[in-house]
């Protein structure tokens, strides 16, 4: 009963698909957002008032969107960003994301409640070459944490983003109402044996996130580690500004896809205010990156947080969702459906390259901001 793979024409389609396959727990936790879900809307929406200023007359013959994040190559400016419970999809859980990355020279974040270890997540990488990042969430043991940023660093990992909007998980209540009973999975938990279950996923595996986590915390973690430290969650510029000032490597401007505070603003919403603060204040630098995430669909919304300054932006349900209908070969088509979608909208943008999406090319006056 489920469609043929190729009858998915873009990232909306396997959302559709999903929905019928996933079990109903599955569904509320990947699916929900928090309180009212506004935040999570939004974050689509807010991609609806930004237009193109399209250049013509530029010989797009051949178009080229290979760029970089954290020095590290990539096919695309997308990653696969990190989201937690990969085996409430699928049996192979984030290894399928592994194996599509790698196909596709993708860079995927590996989460920290991960259902698969992190062990076997690097091991699935289909070559050498193959880049990870991790998402850490800080346990209020820090002894644990850094054992496990230590671990990443000697795997090979190659940035770690720290979350920082999550002190403690959202209101979910789709998730909320549904009894947790994913046995299976292996996330880390320091105290697994005495978890609530009758609240839904996210309460169950995230009673271990330290929420007295703060500024003076990054200096340590920046002790231990050679990785470059990226802070997952901004959601102002102010914030954005005391990061680069940290000497950190960069951030995310995110609401963690609207499972968090309920009227957080949307990623592409601060963006052009938090690249103004930067430049201003002479912060805006090729050793610190802005990436962003929540609500990004198709390639039209990558160009546009490019324009705006983005070095790359994180998907997550839409990728969740095609592995879970269709395992690795789902999420590879779901990443070669925007392969597709960039080489059109780059050629009909006027713009070869990375580096040729400026951001005059956009038009953000419905944003409230220009
Ligand atoms: C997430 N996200 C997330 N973020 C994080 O830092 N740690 C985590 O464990 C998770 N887990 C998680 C689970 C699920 C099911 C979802 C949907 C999301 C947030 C994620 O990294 C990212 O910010 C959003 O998913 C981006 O929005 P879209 O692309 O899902 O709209």
């Amino acid at each position: 009963q489920l469609p043929p793979l190729d009858q998915c024409l873009n990232l909306y389609d396997f959302e559709v698909v999903a929905r019928q396959v996933l079990k109903p727990t599955a569904w509320a936790y990947y699916s929900s957002g928090a309180d009212d879900e506004v935040t999570m809307r939004e974050n689509s929406n807010a991609y609806g008032r930004v237009w193109f200023r399209p250049r013509i007359l530029r010989d797009v013959s051949s178009v080229n969107f290979a760029t970089s994040m954290l020095g590290q190559k990539t096919s695309m400016p997308i990653y696969i960003t990190a989201t937690a419970l990969g085996r409430l999809g699928h049996p192979d859980g984030e290894k399928n994301l592994t194996v599509a990355a790698g196909k596709s020279g993708l860079i995927q974040m590996i989460p920290t409640l991960a259902s698969c270890s992190f062990d076997e997540i690097v091991d699935a990488k289909v070559h050498d070459q193959q880049v990870q990042f991790f998402q850490l969430y800080v346990n209020s043991n820090r002894a644990i944490t850094e054992k496990i940023v230590r671990h990443a660093e000697n795997r090979g990992v190659k940035g770690l983003f720290v979350t920082v909007d999550a002190p403690q998980l959202g209101r979910r209540e789709k998730d909320m109402r549904m009894k947790f009973d994913d046995t299976g999975s292996q996330v880390q938990n320091s105290n697994k044996d005495n978890v609530d279950r009758s609240q839904g996923a996210a309460r169950a595996i995230s009673s271990f996130i330290d929420p007295s986590l703060n500024w003076e915390d990054l200096q340590w973690l920046r002790s231990i580690t050679k990785m470059p430290i990226v802070l997952k969650g901004v959601q102002t510029w102010e914030d954005a500004v005391l990061a680069a000032e940290a000497g950190l490597n960069g951030v995310v401007l995110s609401n963690h896809g609207g499972r968090q505070l309920d009227y957080a603003p949307s990623g592409i919403e601060i963006l052009a205010e938090v690249v103004a603060a930067l430049k201003q204040r002479n912060l805006w630098r090729s050793t610190f990156e802005v990436f962003i995430d929540g609500g990004v669909r198709r390639a039209t919304d990558v160009l546009k947080a490019v324009a705006l300054g983005a070095k790359g932006v994180g998907i997550g349900r839409p990728f969740l969702y095609a592995y879970s209908a269709y395992g690795a070969e789902g999420t590879l088509a779901a990443i070669n459906i925007l392969k597709a979608e960039m080489e059109m909208a780059m050629r009909l943008l006027g713009a070869r390259t990375i580096a040729e999406i400026t951001p005059d090319m956009v038009d953000t006056r419905a944003l409230g901001f220009h």
